[in-house]
């Protein structure tokens, strides 16, 4: 007789077991000796109490951090962002990322300067010296209002001067020669505690009289 194996009982509540079979033992050939393993501790069919926890965690952890992500955008939405500083304004940062402080400004650039900062959502805003202890309470946005290219400052000529196509500006950004259609943007510029902030203008263009065209 050929060693076997097979199930014993039936039903959700049943036990499997494996019976294996000789056909002589081989001490007393005249005896048949079955041996009974338990079909859990062998197969593997029934998984153990450590294993049903681990994919219990594991099938937990796993909708928990689906339903999370879903929801981020949802509360996001809901939380007003909060200012990054003076009036609710954004902090000026300097070509390496670090925020402009008004004493370290005026340290390197003389009355009359018009250098570039990144401004609000990052744009190049020139901080505009007015004195040996002051800037002006408004940046001129860099970006040209004809196709978008950065107008660089021409100290020379006393005008910011498109290299694209030859729009010109004045020294406080109102467009003097096409083919850009309006002068460049404003922010307000203001002072904390020596740090340099920009904010949203949104009042009456000074310099033209009419409604921010940006706002
Ligand atoms: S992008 Fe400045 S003139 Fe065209």
């Amino acid at each position: 007789m050929k060693p076997s194996i097979r199930d014993s009982g039936r039903g959700p509540g049943r036990v499997r077991t494996r019976f294996i079979m000789y056909s002589r033992c081989p001490y007393d050939p005249g005896t048949v000796r079955m041996t009974q393993i338990p079909a859990a501790s062998s197969s593997g069919d029934v998984p153990g109490m450590g294993r049903r926890q681990f994919m219990n965690l594991l099938t937990f952890g796993s909708v928990t951090g689906v339903a999370l992500g879903a929801l981020y955008p949802v509360v996001n939405y809901f939380i007003p962002p909060r200012p990054a500083g003076g009036g609710g304004g954004t902090t000026a940062k300097d070509a390496s990322g670090n925020g402009v402080t008004l004493s370290g400004w005026l340290a390197d650039h003389k009355e009359g300067d018009r250098s570039l900062v990144q401004g609000l959502k990052g744009d190049p805003t020139y901080l505009v010296v007015e004195g040996p202890e002051a800037i002006g309470n408004y940046g001129i946005n860099a970006i040209c209002t004809h196709l978008g290219c950065v107008v660089p400052w021409n100290s020379g000529a006393n005008k910011f001067m498109c290299p694209c196509h030859g729009s010109q500006y004045d020294a406080t950004g109102k467009v003097v020669r096409g083919p850009a259609p309006l002068s460049l943007a404003l922010a307000h510029v203001s002072v904390e505690n020596d740090n340099v902030f920009l904010s949203q203008w949104t009042e009456t263009d000074f310099r033209t009289g009419d409604k921010p065209w940006w706002v």
